[in-house]
């Protein structure tokens, strides 16, 4: 048995140099009691210490029958000590049933006093929680009769379980509270100094006990009274429907076990009104934070769509009739135009807006203002991470810059994620920013369940991490790259832009795209998008075809090499506006690639610009994609013509046999004629 508990230790020690985890025992070959297991395996030995102390769970697990859920010793040290452990924790991981893990229904009653609940979440037969803590699958369903013969069983979890508790010298003891006497009776509870009383007083006059007493199993978020750095709510803001908003019926939400994100019904779910709720976390500098959402996707006169985010300050407290969450702020409540939103970040460090608080008010902080003036507003948010890429930090340092790029992050109507599907259906969505000719395009992606909403602004593709933000002026989704900062390569750019996946896949054959890493360099590319390529297939299908077989891919090679221009300077559409105004006839030279005389014409009306190449005026789809060793510009229509004949026909004859001469000839011919 000595050699038995050395190799466990050792194989421990190993684990941890493996991965950073001290949990590696087997319960496999043990046959002792579950206290004397808990008293001989090492990484229990915290549990067991403080069940042997306290009298109650140790003459318990002596002489009854028990389930033990038994936190291991990593579980001890993520918690921070209280006085008041020794007298909750013991009875509080005890219940006087012996019971397997398939036995288990939807909570079983603690040893402590008043037998508060604890609360179990099946999400597969080997996936099961008990309140928030997981049960460790292959250290759990161990059984054994106590020495007088008492059936008992054993669960190993992963995080200790922390009942209800109270306060130190508190004058009155409350007995298993539901969550309406939790609220009535918080002066008495150890709530890390929260208070409750605003919220307790809204639900007392607007006589809604009874949603906070009824029997079950139900998620309650309680908001209270002050958190230091966050705004305060007008307490009149809180009505019934409000309330409802807080409850999530028959649910009992611990943060372990709820799926990030997922949507559920709150008691403001019905016919006129429909408010549903999510869980998410967020690292937040070195700490994890956890936040709730309520979604009112159906609104009424008072109570606008759009979510509403709130912190969880103190999590998972069980109560009889479910678990409570305290909050940081009512859910469902939108009293903040887009400006002052941002501003609730101000003193929040590491809070998901404090860096682009931070921006906004280093540019001069007029952006604030302009968007106070705006009566519909719609602002994609960067977050703290995508100002902390390190690629775009030389970009920063130019205030003018980025006082010019805040306004490529608004849209001055309402756009919500649902608006912006719906425009998404059947084609490309793309919408005006508050930079002249600087369009916002939008993606959706479904995989599944999940539904991914993309945009691009720049040359930036940016998801949004956070939806639907609402504010009394407008809305606010949060992303997860700053617009307009280039951060992707040329050849990066074009494999990762769906839409320009055939002038892609073409200088990939062709290998073309090979040179397009070189940050060395600076590239100026008229890259055909999709749609042109659409319209040469229509115009031309032989020619179409063949440009993607890979034997031509030469002649592709040469057609897309009068689209680009390496030089040590990139042009924007303005620089070549310009530099053509200034010539006699108007044009401006290309040094392209393949043509050493290339001139194109440029017009710049509201539609953008548009540029002319042999007598045909081709509309630029997308101007300036910046790049970091580059320029895109998107064009409608593939530079090609009956010029290029001979010369194909000359390179194609030199690498390749007859046969394929002959082909290309015929190419030349079909193509052009
Ligand atoms: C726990 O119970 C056992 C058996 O009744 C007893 O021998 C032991 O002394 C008790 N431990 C404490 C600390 O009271
Ligand atoms: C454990 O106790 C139960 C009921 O008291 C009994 O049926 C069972 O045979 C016992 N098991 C062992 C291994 O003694
Ligand atoms: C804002 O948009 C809503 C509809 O989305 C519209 O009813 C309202 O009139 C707009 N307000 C202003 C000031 O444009
Ligand atoms: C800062 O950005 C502005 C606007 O893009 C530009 O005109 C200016 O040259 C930049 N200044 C520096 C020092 O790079
Ligand atoms: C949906 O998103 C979750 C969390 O981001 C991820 O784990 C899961 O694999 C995704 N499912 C699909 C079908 O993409
Ligand atoms: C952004 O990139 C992703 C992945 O490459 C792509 O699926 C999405 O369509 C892009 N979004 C836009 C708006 O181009
Ligand atoms: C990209 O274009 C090539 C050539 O037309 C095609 O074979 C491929 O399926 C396309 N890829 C996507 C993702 O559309
Ligand atoms: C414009 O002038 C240049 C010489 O400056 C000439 O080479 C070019 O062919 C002219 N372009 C047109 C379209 O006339």
């Amino acid at each position: 048995m000595k050699s038995s508990t050395t190799t466990g230790f050792a194989s421990a020690v190993l684990l941890v140099l493996l991965c950073g985890s001290t949990v590696a025992f087997s319960l496999n070959g043990n046959y002792k009691t579950i206290i004397d297991t808990l008293a001989w395996t090492g990484d229990l030995s915290e549990i067991y210490s403080i069940i042997e102390r306290n009298q109650i769970a140790n003459t318990t697990i002596h002489l009854r029958s028990v389930t033990v859920f038994a936190p291991h010793n990593e579980a001890f040290l993520k918690i921070t000590k209280q006085d008041s452990d020794d007298e909750y924790l013991p009875c509080y991981h005890i219940t006087n049933v012996p019971m397997k893990l398939e036995q288990l229904g939807k909570s079983v009653f603690s040893e402590l006093d008043g037998n508060p609940p604890i609360w179990i979440t099946k999400k597969s037969p080997e996936e099961i929680y008990v309140n928030q803590a997981k049960v460790v699958y292959n250290l759990a369903n161990y059984e054994h009769n106590n020495t007088f013969g008492k059936p008992q069983v054993l669960h190993v979890i992963d995080q200790v379980l922390q009942p209800l508790r109270m306060k130190k010298n508190s004058p009155q003891n409350v007995y298993n509270p539901n969550a309406w006497e939790f609220m009535e009776n918080a002066e008495y509870l150890d709530l890390d100094s929260y208070h409750t009383n605003t919220f307790l007083q809204r639900v007392q006059n607007l006589d809604k006990k009874s949603v906070f007493s009824n029997q079950g199993g139900h998620t309650f978020f309680i908001p209270v009274d002050e958190v230091a750095n966050y705004p305060k709510v007008k307490p009149e803001k809180i009505d019934v429907k409000v309330i409802d908003a807080h409850i999530v019926p028959d649910n009992v939400l611990f943060l372990g076990p709820t799926n990030e994100e997922e949507q559920f019904k709150t008691l403001a779910f019905t016919d006129m009104l429909k408010v549903f709720t999510s869980l998410s976390k967020a690292v937040e500098g070195d700490k994890t934070k956890y936040y709730v959402s309520s979604d009112t996707v159906v609104g009424d006169d008072v109570h606008p769509t759009g979510a509403v985010v709130a912190e969880i300050v103190k999590a998972n407290i069980p109560v009889r009739n479910g678990v409570v969450h305290l909050i940081s702020r009512p859910l469902m409540i939108v009293d903040n135009n887009v400006k002052q939103f941002i501003e609730s970040y101000k003193d929040r460090e590491d809070s998901v807006l404090h860096r682009f608080y931070e921006e906004i008010m280093n540019s001069g902080g007029d952006f604030l203002e302009k968007l106070t003036a705006m009566p519909n507003v719609t602002l994609f948010a960067p977050s703290n991470a995508a100002f902390n890429d390190q690629s775009i930090q030389p970009y920063l340092l130019n205030r003018t810059y980025i006082r010019s790029l805040l306004d490529l992050h608004i849209v001055n109507r309402r756009l919500s994620i649902d608006d912006i599907v719906a425009e998404s259906i059947d084609k490309r969505f793309q919408v005006q920013t508050e930079v002249p000719r600087k369009d916002l395009f939008f993606n959706v992606v479904t995989s599944g369940k999940n539904r991914t909403l993309t945009l691009e602004g720049g040359g930036v593709n940016a998801t949004v991490v956070q939806a639907n933000l609402a504010a009394t002026n407008g809305i606010i989704h949060i992303i997860d790259h700053v617009l307009g900062i280039p951060s992707s390569t040329v050849d990066r750019k074009l494999a990762t832009d769906p839409t320009l996946n055939e002038t892609n896949y073409l200088g990939q054959v062709s290998s073309l795209n090979d040179q397009l890493g070189d940050v060395q360099k600076r590239f100026t590319y008229f890259v055909p998008r999709d749609f042109a390529w659409k319209r040469l297939a229509i115009d031309n299908p032989s020619a179409y075809k063949k440009l993607f077989m890979p034997e031509y891919s030469n002649i592709a090679r040469q057609i897309l090499e009068r689209h680009l221009i390496i030089a040590d300077k990139v042009f924007t559409m303005d620089d070549l506006r310009k530099e053509a105004n200034n010539n006699y006839n108007l044009s401006v030279h290309l040094p392209t690639v393949r043509d050493v005389s290339m001139y194109i014409k440029i017009k710049d009306s509201v539609e953008g610009y548009s540029i002319e190449w042999r007598n045909e005026w081709i509309h630029v789809h997308r101007s300036d994609v910046r790049c970091t060793n580059g320029i895109i510009h998107v064009i409608d229509k593939v530079l090609i013509d009956e010029s290029d004949v001979e010369v194909n026909g000359a390179i194609a004859t030199k690498s390749i046999t007859a046969l394929v001469l002959v082909l290309a000839q015929y190419l030349v011919f079909y193509y052009f004629n």
